[in-house]
């Protein structure tokens, strides 16, 4: 198997259940260009480097043409009339931005908001279970993973209760149209993922006029309400960025709750403990995000300028994919790193990134895992895997089941 070829390898559907081995077939060359172009890097510290350097971009427009990266299709902004959140926005703008969307969410200006979730996220899991009661088997994923961060999103935005099936469908319809490997038609795809954003955007437009009207103890009315011009979003921006925060937030938290059970379901021992120790939901949390991380790599880096690394010079323009997953499992940084140890002490994996882009939802996702886990743990009675491994979305990036069997035998409390 030649270097060239193993991104396409490991974006193959074939692969998804297991990509660990490419990607140590990948580290052999830390940073190797691929047949399409696209400049892999796998190794952590040639990705934390490359993820704290000025001189690589999150814009796409900064791509030369003709320089490849065919792999995927590009990024969900791009032919939306959108213009960039700043996810795919580089400094200046994008600190502005992250600024301002940061106000109402988190530290310096608002450090409780995520601290005092946790009752309510609390009771929306324990109802979650407790719609449980008449089964023996559930799909985690569509009876569990996925209801429980759409339903917190939408409490933070301030989303109604009663409007939350519609948002459901439409980003349903967006992560399709990302999805790089599905099999029905990517322009109908696309065309169903725009109308879904138009129609988001129109509807949360029009929340962001009520909430002015009526604020509540939600984001979008923080930042409808800011009476600091300087500190305020204008409407196109705060669209945009309420659009990210659901997206970002969305299918990312759903794929680390998933593989945390699939994960505890294997190592039974680890799931007995945290049954009994509530408090080794957090390192065990962490040990999650880099065992197996819900996103895989970032394939939407370009290089401002030619740049020398690990004896390869990527040129200005050309695509680069940070294989996040692969740094995680590199064995110059991790000791025994395919080993999954909720122990682990020195555990600075990548799975919320690094950097400037540096996940802004980290202690939300964190949180809702962390009480995810420890109550399925305690409440699910006797819970096995009823299919291992489990079907898995096409999706590479953000890999994760799609469906996760599980038998039980009741709930319990
Ligand atoms: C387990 C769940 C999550 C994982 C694994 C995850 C992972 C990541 C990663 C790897 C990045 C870096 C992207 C880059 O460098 O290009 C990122 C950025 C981001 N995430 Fe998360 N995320 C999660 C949950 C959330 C949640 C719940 C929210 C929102 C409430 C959120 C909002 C964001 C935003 C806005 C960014 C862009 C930050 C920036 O560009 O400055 N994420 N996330």
């Amino acid at each position: 198997m030649t270097q060239g070829t193993l991104l396409k390898q490991i974006t193959d559907y074939a692969n998804r259940a297991d990509p660990y081995p490419l990607y140590a077939e990948l580290r052999r060359t830390p940073v190797s260009r691929q047949d399409d172009g696209v400049y892999a890097v796998s190794t952590y510290w040639e990705i934390l480097s490359l993820l704290h350097d000025p001189r690589i971009s999150s814009d796409t427009r900064n791509r030369l043409p003709g320089m490849g990266g065919t792999l995927l299709a590009d990024s969900e902004e791009e032919d939306t009339g959108l213009p960039p959140s700043f996810i795919r926005l580089d400094p200046p703008e994008h600190d502005r931005l992250r600024r301002l969307a940061m106000r109402p969410f988190g530290p310096p200006h608002t450090p409780r908001r995520i601290h005092d979730l946790r009752g309510e996220l609390d009771r929306m899991v324990t109802g979650l279970i407790d719609g449980l009661r008449d089964r023996r088997e559930v799909d985690l994923v569509d009876d569990f993973a996925y209801p429980f961060p759409v339903m917190v999103i939408c409490r933070l935005l301030g989303v109604p209760h009663e409007d939350e099936a519609r948002f459901h469908v439409w980003a349903e319809q967006i992560v399709a149209g990302i999805d790089p490997s599905s099999s029905e038609d990517p322009a109908q795809r696309q065309e169903a993922a725009q109308r879904a954003r138009t129609e988001l955007g129109r509807y949360l437009a029009g929340l962001a006029e009520e909430h002015r009207r009526t604020p509540g103890d939600d984001l979008l009315s923080a930042m409808v309400t800011e009476q600091d011009p300087r500190e305020r979003l204008t409407p196109i921006e705060m669209i945009t960025t309420a659009v990210l925060l659901f997206i970002a937030g969305h299918e990312t938290t759903v794929n680390l709750i998933t593989n945390g059970m699939l994960t505890l379901l294997r190592n039974p021992e680890t799931l007995a403990r945290l049954r009994k120790e509530p408090e080794l939901a957090v390192p065990l949390v962490e040990e999650l995000l880099r065992f197996e991380p819900p996103v895989q790599f970032l394939p939407q880096r370009t290089a401002l300028t030619d740049i020398d690394l690990a004896g390869t010079v990527i040129p200005k323009g050309a695509p680069i994919w940070l294989v996040l997953a692969s740094g995680n499992r590199d064995p110059r940084r991790f000791e025994d790193p395919d080993r999954f140890d909720p122990e682990r002490v020195d555990n600075q994996h990548f799975g919320f990134g690094s950097g400037v882009h540096y996940c802004f939802g980290a202690p939300l996702a964190r949180l809702e895992a962390q009480i995810a886990l420890t109550q399925l743990a305690r409440r699910l009675g006797d819970p096995g895997l009823a299919e291992d491994p489990p079907p898995y979305r096409r999706n590479p990036v953000l890999r994760g089941p799609r469906h996760l069997r599980i038998a039980f035998d009741g709930v319990v409390g």
